[in-house]
């Protein structure tokens, strides 16, 4: 029910029919059921509240799948610097809880990681899938941790494991914690988009539709034990981005304020994605000037759905100062 998996399942959903999806999510605070309220009910569709750490619901769900996605997380850097614990209990115990019950049934499991796992970079080529993890902040220390228990699980009990590393994805229902939404949602309502230090961080973004797409090719044909790079070379410094969107809105560019600098604020993540390019002939589709118009105008017409998530701890300038709890928004 968080961004991701919810544009997956809607995805998925209207590629495939007959496609029997069930849907586990601990329902705290990025998730949300309006995530699918126009959801295709034709299809065979069951949703459980629950959480990938509980062990005996997650041994009765994958009994009888034929594939089991780790979509669940807490992804938010700034969130785990407040309040690291919970993203290791989330993001490592519960891809070990899954592993542990797949490894008992002949699912393939293909793991949802980030480019974060390597930390940042300043080389001209980015990270390929053999280069070391590096994580910097405790949430992509906790993502390693998840990806390194995947690798085992394939090597010890042989597991069919598929490791999906994918850069910032962006577009609709994403939680408006996040950059994208956050700066959108801040013009709209006339509040200033608040960007860390300087502004000149480089990430690589990514049409959650594109990544979609990896994620249908990683349960359909990724390589056992396989980890693939996912990444558009849509490279862009954060305040080029806000820029992008204060010009689609018509609000002017007195509305960016630079605020303190994130503590471990890496200055760049970038990826080398030819393997699932080369391997498994995934491109992305739309570019990201049309992607991210699509988005903005998205989030104009569904005021109804990001109105009620909006705190101002969500919309705080430096939220990682700020009090946290999991379930709480
Ligand atoms: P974010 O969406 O939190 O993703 P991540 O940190 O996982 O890449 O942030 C994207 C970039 O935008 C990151 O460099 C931090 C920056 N940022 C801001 O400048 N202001 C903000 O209010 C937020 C949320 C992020």
């Amino acid at each position: 029910m968080g961004f991701i998996g919810s544009n997956f399942i809607r995805f998925i959903q209207n590629k495939k029919e007959n496609l029997n999806v069930v849907n586990l999510d601990a329902m705290s605070y990025g998730s949300n059921s309006n995530n699918l309220r126009n959801i295709n009910d034709l299809s065979p569709y069951r949703f459980v509240k629950g959480s990938t750490t509980d062990d005996r619901i997650v041994k009765e769900l994958v009994t009888d799948v034929d594939a089991v996605v780790n979509f669940a997380a807490e992804t938010h850097v700034d969130r785990s610097i407040a309040n690291p614990i919970a993203f290791f209990e989330s993001n490592a115990v519960g891809t070990l809880t899954l592993l542990d019950n797949v490894r008992k049934t002949g699912a393939r499991f293909v793991q949802v990681s980030t480019d974060e796992v390597y930390g940042q970079t300043l080389n001209l080529e980015g990270f390929t899938e053999k280069d070391k993890l590096n994580p910097s902040s405790p949430y992509a220390a906790s993502k390693a941790a998840a990806d390194l228990t995947v690798e085992a699980f394939h090597k010890t009990y042989g597991l069919h494991t598929t490791i999906l590393r994918c850069t910032n994805n962006f577009g609709p229902y994403q939680f408006p914690e996040k950059f994208i939404p956050k700066a959108i949602i801040s013009a709209i309502i006339g509040r200033r988009i608040s960007i860390y230090g300087d502004g000149m961080q480089v990430r690589d973004w990514i049409y959650v539709r594109d990544f979609c797409y990896a994620v249908q090719l990683a349960i359909e044909h990724g390589a056992s034990g396989a980890i693939y790079n996912v990444s558009t070379g849509n490279e862009l410094a954060n305040v080029e981005v806000a820029k992008l969107i204060l010009g689609r809105l018509n609000k002017p560019e007195a509305l960016l304020e630079f605020v303190e600098d994130r503590p471990a604020h890496d200055v760049r993540y970038s990826l080398d994605s030819s393997k699932i390019r080369d391997e498994l002939g995934w491109k992305p589709t739309k570019s990201f000037g049309d992607a991210l118009n699509e988005t903005i105008d998205w989030y104009v017409k569904n005021e109804e759905w990001w109105r009620p998530l909006l705190t101002d701890r969500i919309l705080s300038p430096t939220p990682w100062k700020e009090k946290w709890d999991s379930f709480e928004g």
